[in-house]
């Protein structure tokens, strides 16, 4: 077994008392800004009618699309925008504005920042470019074909053939300035959540996504010319069909733009620049050895199943979903359908294609309010049902489990997921770590599109860990809680205002 990433883990678990003794205040003045500005870079501004993805829901979450042709740039503006734009604004009393985005964020941070390796893209040279959802531009920082570096980097050749690939990244100081160490398990939840939009959306548009989590990250992280002590690559999707291979490329010449600083000053959390270079992988070579890890031996249902019904034949337009959802801050006691339910679960555990196998994760759910489902506690197994762990009303202890927070004891249903963390980390090193948390951001972000493609709302939710793994114990022995998302219907007012269809202007610098 590892130590870095157990350690890492146990260390910045949430309990009640790290909660009640921390003593981090938020200093407000140095609240970084949330876009990445590159102050010298013309914008390449993007088309701004975008695809109205009419594709059902369900639909996109259940099926690709008949493979496109060619990557077009109105299918890369509509992805770029429904996986981190800017869907809706609120202004606070005393003027304060939030932009908010395609997908939920903790806190709504947004430290996930988006780049295009692009190669084959009708309507756009070939190049590095930085999306910025706050002027709705791209910024070219490397001319000409760079997917031969790329697929190099990643010990991957279709990366070289594919149209393009996004990679996604995070800016650590936009969320430790909240969370400190413990958000380096936040950059994969909201990584995760932007993914399971962008491969939805990505599969509604015939772009055949994937997911590539091993590469050299170094190599990547030079490519997009990071500082590696501020921000890192996380994740690639190649989109878009195959065609002529670009020329393979050694290593890149540095690249170093000028950006605008987050906020006057930065604090530093060398535990989570640690831990993610503990997982690092240093060669192509590492890299195919890597993706190698098998998954752990599946588990067998102890007891009875109860069965869930189909989840609904109809849903809302994808694009609509994205617009409409936004995390629901207080949920009523309304039930929720089983149907519902079902939709959730299924989505939140379709599988993912990747470069590494899925199902990582199990989920175990709190049922607070779902017609037909007694209130109690349950394991779910992926198109089998509910396994009882527990009946009884646990709308207290759900509270309680994410962190004293009511909304957990109001959702009609809670998703806990929880994983078995040290087999993972015997399997893929540190980098298992990465792999655990992301697969759990992935489904809570699905649940969030199967919730608003419904009828229903959605939160994520943060957790008191070892609480979380003991309250479904003696079942989860063994696993650890990786990521919490509430499901229920909406009380009082929507939050924010829905901009439909529409961009909101470049943000004012403060
Ligand atoms: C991984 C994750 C964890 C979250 N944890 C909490 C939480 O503990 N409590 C809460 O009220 N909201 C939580 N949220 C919701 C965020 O606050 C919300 O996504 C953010 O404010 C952006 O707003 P929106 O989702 O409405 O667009 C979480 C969201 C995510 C993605």
């Amino acid at each position: 077994m590892t130590v870095g990433a157990r350690r890492f883990h146990d260390e910045t678990a949430h309990t009640p008392y790290s909660v009640r003794t921390s003593g981090h205040q938020l200093e407000w003045d140095i609240k970084p800004f949330p876009f990445k500005v590159y102050t010298e870079l013309p914008a390449v501004a993007l088309p701004r009618d975008v695809d109205v993805l009419a594709t059902p829901t369900l639909e996109a979450l259940a099926r690709a699309a008949p493979p496109a042709e060619r990557l077009t740039l109105p299918a890369l503006t509509a992805l770029l925008y429904y996986t981190a734009g800017v869907t809706k604004k609120k202004t606070y009393p005393g003027g304060g504005e939030v932009l908010f985005r395609a997908a939920a964020s903790t806190g709504a941070l947004y430290q996930t920042e988006v780049y295009v390796v692009a190669g084959d893209v009708d309507g756009l040279a070939a190049g590095l470019y930085h999306f910025c959802p706050g002027d709705f531009a791209l910024r070219r920082l490397r001319e000409g074909d760079v997917r031969g570096a790329l697929a190099g980097a990643a010990a991957d050749a279709t990366l070289a053939r594919r149209a393009a690939t996004l990679v996604l990244s995070a800016i650590y100081w936009r969320n430790t300035w909240k969370y400190q160490a413990r958000g380096y398990r936040h950059l994969f939840w909201d990584s995760g959540t932007m993914l399971a939009n962008a491969l939805a959306v990505g599969e509604a548009l015939g772009l055949a996504p994937r997911l590539v989590t091993g590469f050299v990250d170094a190599q990547v992280n030079r490519l997009l010319g990071l500082d590696p002590t501020r921000e890192a690559a996380l994740e690639l999707v190649p989109l878009g069909p195959e065609g002529p291979a670009a020329p393979a490329l050694g290593e890149m010449p540095a690249i170093a733009h000028d950006v605008m600083p987050l906020s006057s000053d930065e604090v530093d959390y060398p535990e989570l620049r640690e831990i993610h270079e503990a997982s690092r992988l240093d060669s192509p070579a590492a890299v195919e050895a890597w993706r190698h890890g098998t998954r752990p031996p599946p588990r067998e249902p102890r007891g009875p199943l109860l069965a869930l019904p189909e989840p609904p034949r109809a849903s809302r337009p994808l694009g609509e979903a994205i617009q409409r959802r936004g995390s629901t801050r207080r949920f009523s006691h309304a039930p929720l359908s089983a149907a519902g339910l079902a939709a959730a679960l299924w989505a939140a555990t379709r599988p993912v294609a990747a470069d590494v196998p899925d199902g990582l994760v199990d989920v175990y759910v709190i049922v607070n309010a779902v017609e037909g489902v007694a209130p109690g506690a349950y394991a779910f197994w992926p198109e089998r049902g509910l396994e009882t762990i527990r009946e009884g009303d646990f709308r207290r202890e759900s509270a309680y489990l994410t962190l004293e927070q009511p909304i957990g004891g109001d959702a009609a249903a809670v998703l806990y997921f929880l994983a078995p963390l040290d087999a993972i980390l015997e399997r893929w090193g540190e980098r298992g770590y990465r792999l655990a948390n992301l697969e759990a951001g992935i489904a809570g972000g699905r649940a969030y599109l199967a919730a608003y493609g419904t009828d229903f709302g959605a939160s994520g939710l943060t957790f008191y860990d070892a609480e979380v793994v003991r309250f479904f114990s003696p079942h989860a022995a063994g696993r650890d809680a990786i990521f919490v998302t509430a499901l229920g219907r909406a009380s009082g007012a929507r939050d924010g205002v829905l901009l439909s269809n529409t961009i909101p202007s470049p943000p004012r610098r403060p």
